[in-house]
């Protein structure tokens, strides 16, 4: 979508992965404080979203939503001031239906309404869910509060939760600024591979302005060991998917910090030709020996090796086959091990990756073969 935001793909929190419905606005604000006191905001988690459940299960009676207020008694607005003070955004979420998901009102059929109070509470992002839509097709239902958030004059990130409906890749490019390409992600291997897996067929769709979103984060909440957690981050960041942490970064341990503020990964997410990365190969029993791999500014390439075998194996790539100019010899850079390899690759390269982990790298052309 055109409305000047989503250059790159957008980073944050949400609440939902973790929290689901039991969120308040203290768990907000303190989410805030430790994106800032974390580093994480340095590294450009600067949108705080607030998934379902923060509105009352009624409309005022002026028809408008209301903040719960058992649990957001001081309402939206002084939580967008105090995100705002703290130098992050505030997103906010409702539903392109009757209800949200976990039967709030939905803002179908009162999406200038709704726009114009999310504007003047200051939220800076809205995450449109599909529930109870009346079996009305996304392709009408989603453009509406897009003129509606247009017309308020606040720039608002428009993020489509469409699950998928209609293969979104081929029409939200002019309506949001995301958009689901799949169902809800769970917090284990086989939902985060399959989940890769579809998203990447709508690589070609992605670009500034507009992105695939196979849904936010799982790093963190325990379901997935270490390294299919870097896996996961990496394949998400190569594949230009939007980064929202999804656990509770009030209470991480080193090591999910450690994944989420690996800051080389975050560069290839966020490198300015947004380009996304897909798969390139699949060799191997079943095809589980993988490398993904996408350009990157300045004649580079980002590649991962993806291990998805049960057992540790050697992936090798000739590098024609993955993208890379065969008269160049290339420096690699790992940026999972923060290091350049010694010695540039020059016609193959690989690696020996252990189970269901990635290896990431940039390749950089460093001198023409002809030239050694
Ligand atoms: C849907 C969405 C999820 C989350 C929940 C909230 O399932 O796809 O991301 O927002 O609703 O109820």
């Amino acid at each position: 979508l055109n409305n000047g935001l989503a250059l790159t793909p957008q980073m944050g929190w949400n609440s939902w992965n973790f929290f689901a419905c039991d969120i308040n606005e203290t768990v907000i604000r303190e989410t805030a404080d430790a994106l800032v006191s974390t580093g994480l905001a340095d590294l450009g988690y600067n949108y705080v979203n607030i998934d379902d459940c923060w509105s009352y299960v009624k409309r005022g009676n002026k028809d408008q939503l209301l903040p719960d207020p058992k649990t957001f008694p001081s309402g939206i607005k002084s939580l967008a001031d105090y995100v705002h003070s703290k130098g992050l955004k505030l997103g906010i979420y409702s539903d392109a239906g009757a209800f949200t998901c976990q039967v709030r009102p939905g803002s179908l059929r009162h999406e200038s309404d709704d726009a114009a109070l999310f504007a003047s509470w200051g939220v800076d992002y809205l995450k449109y869910d599909n529930c109870y839509n009346l079996g009305i097709k996304p392709k009408e239902r989603y453009p509406p509060m897009r003129d509606a958030l247009n017309s308020t004059g606040r720039k608002i990130f428009y993020s489509l939760c469409e699950w998928g409906e209609d293969d979104p890749a081929l029409w939200a490019g002019k309506v949001g600024n995301s958009w689901r390409t799949t169902g809800d992600i769970e917090d284990t291997w086989k939902s985060m591979t399959d989940i890769a897996d579809k998203n990447n067929k709508w690589a070609s769709y992605a670009g500034p302005g507009g992105w695939n979103d196979p849904d936010m984060l799982e790093v963190g909440n325990g379901g997935m060991t270490l390294s299919e957690y870097r896996a996961h981050f990496s394949i998400w960041a190569l594949m230009k998917a939007p980064l929202l942490i999804g656990c509770d970064v009030r209470n991480m341990t080193s090591e999910t910090m450690e994944i989420l503020s690996n800051k080389e990964v975050i560069q290839v997410n966020q490198d300015s030709l947004g380009i996304q990365g897909r798969k390139v190969l699949s060799q191997g029993k079943g095809g589980c020996r993988e490398v993904w791999a996408g350009p990157l500014s300045g004649k580079r390439l980002a590649v991962t090796l993806w291990n998805r075998c049960s057992e540790t194996v050697n992936i090798t790539m000739r590098l024609p086959d993955v993208g890379l100019d065969g008269s160049y010899a290339y420096s690699v850079r790992d940026l999972w091990k923060h290091e350049t390899l010694s010695g540039n690759a020059v016609g193959t390269f690989g690696a020996q990756v252990g189970v269901h982990e990635c290896k990431m790298y940039i390749f950089t052309p460093a001198v023409s073969v002809s030239s050694i």
